[in-house]
């Protein structure tokens, strides 16, 4: 259409292109749902050489939605090739943990994949380049990358919790009996794991305070809290895999609200180089509740964070503290 070749291709790099994720997300950035439907976008796909050939595959598919804005397709197992003058990153492809894999194995194992991503993009990103990370463990993966990118303004690199936020929503909508729409800032803090802290206190329900409306501690402490931290594992037991679809639909609302803004009034979930904000070490990839505009995040300051929240804040932020020192000690930041 006229409106779809008005404006150049923006060049989308997505990692694990092959995996369960990207057979959600790499249909929806192709139809228009994370830049709007009269931005096209070159889709520029990294795999790792075993996975090339089923890459091919979802290739075909792409090709077969013949969606009017997708320019063109770039396939490939070199990230130096496939980061070439990328606008925005997507990296999804990750090592996940097999049995017997101790933390500081995962923490390893993912250092040998996002260092030398984290270079090819200094190398090669276009200078624009937004980077958000969804591979697990998402926070620190994000902090190895950035670290290996000192070309790159530390703030480009964002590691995903707005599944957590979308899912902290779901169940305070259901706990009240409202749409989910009715649900807004809505915060999560620290790492994208079972530590993370899922805030309603200064979430609101209908204009409310959430934590006045459901007006619950017992629940707040034995229900929702720990349904919202283990709900990857939830979801991993009930189906005999991880979260795919909710996680490529988190994965574009967090892009999608960092280039085009979120709503007035409201706020989103992100994690996000600390500057120290609300104690959280500076440095580390943590998740605050955060407004963009113009492209730019930013932490919403003076939040109430009441004894029960600090301690639940210091608990998170102390893993992540925990999980740089693993990865200091292993060369993979500095
Ligand atoms: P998957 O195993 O189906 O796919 C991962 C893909 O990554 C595979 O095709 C694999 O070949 C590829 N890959 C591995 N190393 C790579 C490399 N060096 N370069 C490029 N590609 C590489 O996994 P999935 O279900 O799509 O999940 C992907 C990641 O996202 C996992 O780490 C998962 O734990 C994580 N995840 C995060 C969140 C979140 O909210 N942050 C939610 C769900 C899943
Ligand atoms: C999720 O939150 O669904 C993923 O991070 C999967 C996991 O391991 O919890």
């Amino acid at each position: 259409t006229a409106a779809a070749t008005a404006k150049q291709p923006v060049k989308v790099a997505v990692t694990g292109a092959a995996g369960q994720i990207c057979y959600s997300l790499l249909f929806r950035i192709a139809s228009g749902e994370l830049l709007g439907p009269d931005q096209p976008v070159q889709l520029r796909l990294l795999e790792i050489t075993p996975a090339l050939k089923a890459l091919d595959g979802v290739v075909m598919e792409l090709d077969d939605c013949a969606y009017p804005l997708l320019d063109s397709v770039v396939t490939g197992d070199d990230p130096n090739v496939v980061f070439d003058g990328v606008n925005l990153a997507f990296l999804v492809g990750a090592r996940p943990r097999s049995k017997g894999m101790e933390r500081g194995d995962l923490l390893e194992a993912n250092g040998a994949i996002f260092k030398p991503q984290g270079r090819a993009l200094n190398d090669h990103a276009a200078d624009d380049v937004k980077v958000l990370v969804t591979g697990n463990p998402a926070n620190t993966n994000a902090l190895i990358a950035l670290s290996n990118a000192p070309d790159i303004p530390a703030e480009r690199f964002n590691a995903l919790t707005r599944l957590d936020h979308n899912r902290a929503a779901g169940q305070l909508a259901i706990k009240a009996g409202v749409a989910v729409s009715e649900v807004s800032q809505v915060t999560i803090w620290g790492n994208h794991s079972a530590t993370q802290y899922p805030d309603i206190f200064n979430a609101r329900i209908g204009g409310r305070s959430a934590a006045e409306v459901v007006d619950d501690q017992a629940w707040l402490e034995s229900d929702f809290l720990p349904t919202v931290q283990k709900r990857g594992a939830a979801i991993i037991e009930a189906r005999g895999a991880s979260s795919a679809a909710s996680a490529a639909k988190a994965t574009i609302d967090h892009m999608h609200d960092w280039v085009l803004g979120t709503r007035e009034g409201d706020w989103v979930s992100m994690a996000v180089p600390s500057d120290g904000s609300y104690g959280v070490a500076e440095g580390i990839v943590s998740s605050f509740a955060c407004t963009t505009s113009g492209g730019a995040w930013s932490i919403v300051p003076g939040l109430e964070v009441n004894d029960f929240s600090r301690a639940k804040i210091d608990a998170s932020v102390a893993e992540l503290v925990e999980e740089r020192e693993a990865v200091r000690s292993l060369g993979l930041v500095p």
